[in-house]
């Protein structure tokens, strides 16, 4: 039956924007000149956009805009009444060109969203990607259509001394009324989302790097005065990254100037602006006592990431952002492989498998699933996600693994230089692989438009005296992809000797294309035990035929280092998947495997770390239907403690072992003992409380670096009681003025795994050091707090609530941010029915929301189901 309120009430629903309607730009904007008079309360921007006709057509220029409040616009020098449809300016022209000038203001300090133009603790600054541009300007906001820009700053001289665009600075002085002005120019021509500028009271580390060709670049890191000291680490990593994309991939850098800028509210990592890369504080500022090893780590990571954009992303740019892979894909697995080559490989993959498995396969097995070139979406900003970035560079490690490293790098040649200055797609780059290498990858494209996590099963059959390697694959179905072909899997394999423990078949690529395939092993006639997916060459689930004291054999002296700590990472999860089903818990085997890993002379501290961390909560409920959140925890609990029970003598000599650590040290060595230390403390503390308070509190006061003290606070606060209370409040003191360090005492609270968790998580959201406003601050609150699952599902259902009101609360100031909180509780498919059905209840009340994002109710709508 017709119900009329249904044609009248509800509001239409956006429409998706679908990957195969992309058509060409009915105008280009070659050059643009821009004005900003810029003042926090009220900034007016002049823009002179020279346009040309794309084609032979007669429609219109339209041109993009977001809370603008238009002045005025000319058309080659002649006002005009400005025609909107739908928010967008639409302006007919005649001829083949024109210039078009609009006047627009806007307003910085209430932008909150953290798009366009925005304050940030009195900077202004600008975040464009991926559609932030149009909140500056009227523009064709649209990544394929790139100019050169021509910038000129004005701003008071005392607030805002210094002032940068992209480019190189052309002209600076006085404009009078206590003001000044800058003009800057950028020579390459780039897309709108790369465009950026900054003013405010920023202190330069200013440093010097020679490029491959003898020229000189001035380096700088801007920053507030205070943080100067903290900005080393950072600089010496931009020196090795570009040092390292020359000898790497022959990238040389191309301005005279690279800058970077921190600022304290960002909704990403950072941002790779052309010559003016601006991020996130966490990202830059960074010593041992402030900042653990691991947050040094990823600053590296993150400064070598963005500025390996400059040649993947911004000398090629993507034609549309259906193509974002191509850009973040290609560009994660540089900046992962020049973390490799600064470190350990073995350690660093362990990390990114890691990361892959907590955040992409849950992702690529739930209902967000999306092929790594997606083909529609709602809200763009969606999209920044695990499977683009992370499962992105995966296929891009598996190109090289299937063409070799030689092949591989001219691959790279070829399409930097066959698609230098254009906006290109990722089949563009599959494209100038094949060319280069002659290596046929039809069937490998189907890792751009497949979702799902490929499941392998392999059998080593060595009945009647030969050996053959039996595998199978399989993709699950994922929205709106029921039904899935056979992709191609590059698998590394070797076989050890069952009784030798040495390499009886060296190490060689199967690459696996059909539904079934048999690999004979010729001369492999003794018993062997089947290594696979080595280095984890292709990013599958793995499903192993097992043989007797085939895991513990491998957890022990499987040849390939990351091979070794998969296999113990499978037996743990063998014993420890077995009692969660409801049947004993076994400990021996896991315990003996860990006492072999303490004991090893041969193993570096590192690898023993993360050898004996048990598999996380999250990613054992992945591998459950209807997981009782609280049954994983206690379970993995028991684990824990009988490791720490059984090898409390072995665990401590290790503990005390790595008090040798040089704390002013980030060597491979002292990073690895302090992570060691970490791991050994969890397990005393698991296995004795006392102990563990002792050992921990101690490690607190006497701590030297933010490594021992984060981990030393992390033990006292999930063990509670008065010696967590008295930490916690000396490290508030300690670090009140630091907000970066202050997130992590929010943090730590939110990651106890317990029910009361919660209650600790709701007065933290009353703190006044607590805002929604800040992204890093809610990320440290709410994301800590959904990460954590033995606090977050509570039986009650209240976790589910508490998340469900945060992200309706920072939906009004900030969807894109509001938005990364909903995929948890998405994952009610894995979850015993009473907690989905609550889950799903949070989605709906979410859902019941007026005046909801397009970023929330996309994700929101597609987690419900
Ligand atoms: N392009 C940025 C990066 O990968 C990420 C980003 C996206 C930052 C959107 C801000 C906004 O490094
Ligand atoms: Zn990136």
């Amino acid at each position: 039956m017709f119900d009329a309120r249904d044609a009248f009430a509800a509001p239409a629903a956006p429409a998706p924007t679908l990957r195969e309607d992309y058509r060409a730009p009915d105008w280009l904007v070659p050059d643009i000149a821009l004005g900003f008079d810029l003042d926090p309360a009220r900034t007016v921007v002049r823009a002179r956009l020279s346009v040309t006709r794309n084609g032979e057509h007669d429609r219109p220029l339209r041109l993009e805009g977001e809370e603008l409040e238009l002045l005025s616009l000319t058309v080659d020098g002649e006002r005009r009444e400005p025609v909107l449809e739908d928010g967008r300016l639409v302006v007919a022209l005649g001829g083949a060109e024109a210039v078009v000038e609009t006047e627009v203001a806007i307003c910085p300090e209430k932008n909150s969203q953290l798009m366009g133009l925005y304050a940030s603790g009195g900077i202004l600054c600008t975040q464009c990607e991926a559609e932030g541009f149009r909140r500056i300007t009227y523009f064709p906001d649209r990544p394929d259509v790139l100019s050169r820009y021509r910038v000129r700053l004005t701003a008071d001289k005392a607030r805002y001394p210094v002032l940068l665009a992209n480019g190189n600075p052309v002209e600076q002085g006085e404009a009078g009324e206590g003001r000044h002005f800058a003009v800057w120019e950028d020579p390459f021509p780039k897309p709108c989302y790369l465009f950026a500028v900054v003013a405010g009271d920023l202190a330069c580390n200013a440093d010097r790097f020679r490029t491959m060709s003898g020229r000189e670049v001035a380096l700088g890191i801007w920053v507030r005065e205070a943080d100067l000291p903290k900005t080393a680490l950072a600089m010496q990593a931009l020196k090795d990254s570009m040092a390292w994309d020359e000898r790497t991939y022959g990238r040389e850098y191309d301005l005279d100037r690279f800058n970077i800028v921190a600022v304290s509210d960002f909704n990403f990592g950072a941002m790779e602006n052309k010559g003016l890369n601006i991020f996130n504080t966490r990202y830059v500022l960074a010593d041992p006592e402030t900042a653990t090893d691991a947050d040094i780590d990823a600053v590296a990571a993150v400064v070598a990431h963005e500025y390996f954009h400059n040649w993947s992303g911004n000398r090629v740019t993507c034609r549309d952002w259906f193509q974002l892979s191509l850009k973040e894909g290609l560009t994660v697995f540089r900046d992962q492989s020049f973390s490799e080559d600064m470190g350990s490989p073995a350690v660093q993959r362990i990390d990114q498998v890691r990361t892959l498995r907590a955040a992409q396969f849950p992702e690529d097995a739930g209902p967000l699933a999306h092929p790594i070139r997606p083909d529609s979406y709602l809200e763009i900003a969606n999209f920044y996600t695990a499977t683009v970035y992370n499962k992105g560079a995966e296929v891009i490690r598996m190109m090289r693994t299937l063409l070799g490293p030689e092949r591989y790098r001219k691959g790279t040649d070829l399409y930097f230089q066959r698609h230098d200055g254009q906006a290109v797609t990722c089949e563009d780059f599959v494209k100038a692989m094949e060319d280069a290498s002659g290596v046929d990858l039809s069937q490998f494209r189907l890792w751009y438009s497949q979702a799902g996590t490929p499941t392998v099963r392999a059998r080593l059959d060595q009945s009647g005296g030969r050996t053959a390697l039996h595998l199978d694959q399989s993709v699950p179905p994922t929205p709106g992809q029921p039904a899935k072909q056979p992709m191609v899997v590059p698998l590394k394999v070797a076989l050890i000797g069952a009784a030798s423990g040495r390499e009886i078949s060296p190490e060689r690529l199967v690459v696996l294309r059909e539904e079934r395939q048999v690999e004979p092993f010729a001369n492999v006639t003794e018993p062997a035990f089947l290594s696979i997916n080595r280095q984890f060459s292709a990013p599958v689930i793995v499903v192993a035929e097992r043989k007797a004291g085939e895991i513990e054999a491998l957890a022990e002296s499987d040849t390939d280092a990351f091979a070794r700590y998969e296999a113990g990472q499978e037996l743990m999860q063998r014993d420890l998947l077995a009692a969660i089903g409801g049947g004993e818990l076994r400990t021996e085997a896991v315990v003996t495997a860990v006492a072999a890993t303490l004991r090893s002379n041969a193993l570096d501290p590192a690898f023993k770390a993360d050898a004996i961390a048990l598999p996380g909560e999250s990613l054992l409920i992945e591998k459950l239907d209807a997981a009782d959140p609280a049954r994983v925890h206690t379970v993995r609990e028991a684990m824990r403690r009988a490791i720490g029970v059984g090898l409390k003598d072995d665990l401590s000599r290790a503990y005390m072992g790595t008090s040798r650590a040089d704390p002013s040290s980030l060597s491979g060595e002292a990073k690895g003992l302090r992570r060691l230390r970490g791991a050994t403390l969890g397990l005393l503390a698991a296995a004795d409380a006392g102990l563990g308070r002792t050992l921990a509190a101690r490690q607190y006061a006497s701590a030297r670096t933010m490594t021992e003290r984060q981990a030393a606070l992390m033990v006292l606060a999930m063990l509670g009681g008065e010696e967590a209370e008295a930490a916690l409040a000396d490290f508030y003191g300690r670090y009140e003025s630091d907000p970066l360090v202050i997130d992590k005492w929010f943090a730590v609270q939110a990651s106890v795994p317990a029910e009361e968790t919660l209650d600790r998580v709701e007065v933290l959201g009353r703190h006044p050091a607590f805002t929604l406003a800040n992204p890093n601050r809610l990320r440290a609150l709410a994301g800590s707090f959904a990460g954590t699952p033995a606090a977050f599902h509570r039986a009650d259902g209240r976790g589910y609530d508490w998340q469900a009101e945060i992200i309706v609360a920072a939906d009004k100031l900030n969807p894109q941010t509001a938005a990364r909180f909903v995929a948890p509780l998405g994952r009610w498919r894995k979850i015993e029915p009473g907690r989905a059905a609550k889950m799903r209840a949070a989605l709906e009340r979410i859902l019941r929301e007026p005046g909801l994002s397009k970023d929330v109710l996309e994700l929101a709508g597609k987690s419900l189901g």
